[in-house]
């Protein structure tokens, strides 16, 4: 699994926020692709929570070089299978199970599951995964929560979404067992939908810009 967690680093390579997108019409997807990675933003979660997900995913992966397209909300094999299918560079999950560990590891595609608790963190170090989603990361504890989970967890890193935005993004980026953030604001709904993607691009952009405070 370690080569996995490599795999998934240097998709990321040091971007420090993943864009969490919601589509709900898949004609905006590719030009919303592009808007992100024309701003920095090259690595990209779609949520399958609508209907557009998977054919978003396949478009962007078929469509847009510069993009890294993976699959969020993945909560069980079939999804899981289904968005590696679809051209997904990457799985997120919200938790850890132990069909979904199963499946990726069959799998040459590298999940990023979720994990909170010590004891969940800990089936995921049994796995093999040591790069994880903190999720709801305002909600659970935030920095001071993952603070107090570097010394005893020492070889995790993670990747805090929910409730994440520009005003608080730098603090989560600053905490040392933190790799990236992840958030919905770099592309709010209203701006999708009107097909504001000038304004998605500076905020790709301002997002690409951030950094550990
Ligand atoms: C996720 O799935 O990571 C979250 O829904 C993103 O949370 P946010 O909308 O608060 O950024």
């Amino acid at each position: 699994m370690a080569g996995k967690t490599q795999k998934l680093l240097s998709l990321l390579d040091g971007q420090p926020v993943i864009p969490v997108i919601k589509i709900k019409d898949v004609e905006k997807a590719v030009p919303l692709a592009r808007a992100l990675a024309a701003g920095g933003l090259r690595m990209i979660e779609i949520t399958l929570r609508t209907p557009d997900a998977l054919e978003a995913i396949r478009r962007i992966a078929g469509e847009v070089e510069h993009a890294v397209v993976g699959a969020g909300t993945v909560l069980n094999p079939k999804q899981f299978d289904e968005a590696a299918a679809a051209g997904s560079k990457f799985i997120v999950s919200p938790g850890l199970t132990d069909s979904l560990v199963s499946a990726a590891a069959n799998s040459e595609v590298p999940l990023l599951p979720g994990a909170i608790t010590p004891s969940e963190i800990m089936t995921a170090l049994e796995a093999g995964i040591d790069v994880l989603k903190f999720f709801p990361a305002e909600q659970a504890g935030g920095t001071t929560f993952l603070r107090s989970l570097a010394s005893p967890l020492a070889s995790v890193r993670f990747c805090p979404t929910g409730g994440i935005s520009a005003l608080n993004a730098e603090e989560y980026l600053a905490v040392p067992n933190v790799v990236c953030v992840g958030g919905s604001w770099v592309a709010p709904d209203d701006a999708i939908r009107d097909r504001k993607w000038d304004v998605i691009e500076s905020l790709a952009r301002e997002a690409r810009a951030l950094k550990p405070v």
